[in-house]
């Protein structure tokens, strides 16, 4: 599915980018797996990923900071010697009620998310762009199209990352370059964890499948977009939320 493709996965070291990497690394790929803080994880995914005979580099670097993002996709294309798939799947949240969110906590999410996605999309089209063929695949949310009370932060951002996807879906299209988004719903990860047991009862009452998805569920979507089976389809948002939003 994607046999001898380079791809770039931000926060890749656990969660749904991990589930993302080895997917990806499963179907041929070569991967960079970009991480922030989660070294310990990073290192584990790396022997797995060799144990499976296939090939990865570790790349730290926080997406919100231009010479970071830079760098991170000039390593990938100096080991690898080009770029084909660049996952945008670095998030965080900070929830609060609007009333009580700093400014702070609003621009930490805003320039993770949307900011960091902004900037690593500038630098791997660069390179997209003269080798005339790529694919982007941006992680944004259910919650970006729909809201949600408690996270103006992150649903702005969300939001902001499926403009951005189709804005730069038309600017990239006649050079070969599609870009997709694809929104999770409710999924099994360290940023679900921690929800109250009653807000987990909530959420899955309002799901048709009736249950959280897991990280490999978005790793399929993700895989099947970043391939050649899905080379007419850009400025797409590919819900992937056991039916939630419809
Ligand atoms: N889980 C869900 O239900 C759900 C639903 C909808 C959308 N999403 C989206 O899916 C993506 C992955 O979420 P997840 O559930 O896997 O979350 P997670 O388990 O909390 O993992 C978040 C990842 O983002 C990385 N990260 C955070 N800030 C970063 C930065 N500045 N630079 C580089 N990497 C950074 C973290 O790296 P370090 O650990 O190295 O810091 C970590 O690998 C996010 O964009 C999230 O918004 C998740």
């Amino acid at each position: 599915m994607l046999n001898g493709k380079i791809a770039v996965i931000t926060g890749a070291g656990r969660g749904i980018g991990r589930a993302i990497a080895l997917h990806f690394v499963q179907n041929g790929a070569k991967v960079v797996v970009n991480y922030r803080s989660s070294i310990t994880q990073v290192e584990e995914l790396l022997e797995t990923i060799k144990n499976a005979g296939g090939e990865a580099i570790a790349v730290q670097a926080d997406v919100s900071r231009d010479e970071q993002a830079k760098e991170l996709i000039v390593t990938a294309v100096k080991q690898f010697g080009r770029l084909d798939i660049l996952v945008n799947n670095a998030g965080i949240t900070k929830d609060n009620l609007l009333m009580r969110m700093s400014e702070a906590d609003f621009n930490s999410v805003i320039d993770i998310n949307l900011k960091g996605t902004f900037l690593c999309t500038k630098y791997a089209s660069t390179v997209m762009l003269k080798q005339k063929s790529g694919k982007i695949i941006n992680i944004s949310s259910v919650v970006g199209v729909t809201g949600n009370a408690g996270q103006t932060n992150y649903a702005a951002s969300k939001a902001g990352v499926i403009g951005l996807t189709k804005a730069a879906a038309r600017e990239l299209a006649t050079r070969g370059i599609t870009v997709n988004a694809v929104a999770p719903g409710f999924i099994e990860t360290d940023m679900t964890d921690h929800l109250p047991d009653k807000v987990k009862e909530a959420s899955i009452s309002n799901i048709p499948l009736k249950r959280f998805g897991k990280a490999e569920e978005i790793a399929g979507a993700v895989s099947f977009l970043a391939s050649e089976a899905a080379n007419y389809i850009t400025g797409q948002v590919l819900m992937v939320d056991g039916g939630m939003v419809m």
